[in-house]
């Protein structure tokens, strides 16, 4: 259990906007950086993608100025596909999060999809490491990679964590390429996370990923200190 963490407490939007609302305030932040939930509490899609978020992002919250223009812009591009539904992420831009390791990265990620679902946006989503999404692509165990790669392909939001950190050969920068391209060319949100210098990343992922990601991305890079050996002081 990590020392900074309460225990889950019950997820309801009012506590929640609370929460977005007073670290917007101490940031210095119009509350307008913040989407306003369009939903009666509770949220029935935020508490149940709390089971698919890893337990040491449950609490994450889009709480870097940057994510949160992010989540209110994406939230703003949602659209109904019809007037009883709820808003559905469509497209729009992409984020990539740069930083030494323990920065907040990860956390910024699952922070920004929980406060897309906080301010009662549908959204479907899915994430992955770049190493995992290798892995599984190699898996022969009765998997369909290809199937596999369509669905993270067509997403509406995709975390792909630790981009470049995994051994790098053509296949990999092959696969690396199909997903980056069709995200960037059907404008479909993705929040990429590397620990890896610009540079270092552009020559471990190449050329032509590194220029669809540039194309897409707005960079957002996170400094202090790593949150996992000072806390989270930083
Ligand atoms: N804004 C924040 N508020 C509270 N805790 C945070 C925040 N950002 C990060 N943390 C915590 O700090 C730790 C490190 O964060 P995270 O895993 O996001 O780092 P990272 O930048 O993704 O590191 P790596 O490059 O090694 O993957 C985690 O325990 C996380 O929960
Ligand atoms: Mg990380």
């Amino acid at each position: 259990m990590h020392p900074h963490r309460r225990d889950p407490a019950p997820l309801s939007a009012a506590p929640i906007a609370a929460r977005f609302q007073r670290i917007f305030a101490e940031r210095g932040m119009p509350p307008s950086g913040m989407p306003v939930s369009d939903t009666p509490e509770p949220i029935p899609a935020l508490e149940r993608a709390q089971k698919q978020i890893p337990r040491l992002y449950r609490d994450a919250v889009a709480d870097h100025p940057r994510v949160a223009a992010w989540v209110h812009t994406i939230a703003g591009t949602a659209e109904a596909p019809n007037v009883s539904a709820r808003r559905q992420v469509t497209h729009g831009p992409s984020l990539l999060l740069v930083g030494r390791t323990g920065r907040g990265k990860t956390h910024a990620a699952y922070g920004a999809i929980r406060s897309l679902l906080g301010a009662g946006i549908d959204v479907r989503w899915h994430a992955t490491t770049a190493a995992d999404l290798y892995a599984e692509m190699r898996s022969r165990q009765g998997a369909d990679p290809e199937w596999m790669l369509r669905r993270i392909i067509r997403i509406p939001v995709l975390i792909l964590d630790d981009l470049g950190a995994a051994k790098s050969s053509e296949w990999t920068e092959e696969l690396t390429y199909r997903l980056i391209n069709q995200r960037s060319i059907h404008q479909l949100p993705t929040l990429v996370t590397s620990n890896l210098p610009v540079g270092d990343l552009r020559a471990q992922i190449g050329d032509r990923v590194a220029s669809r990601l540039a194309g897409m991305c707005e960079q957002v890079v996170f400094t202090g200190s790593d949150r996992r050996r000072h806390g989270n002081a930083a």
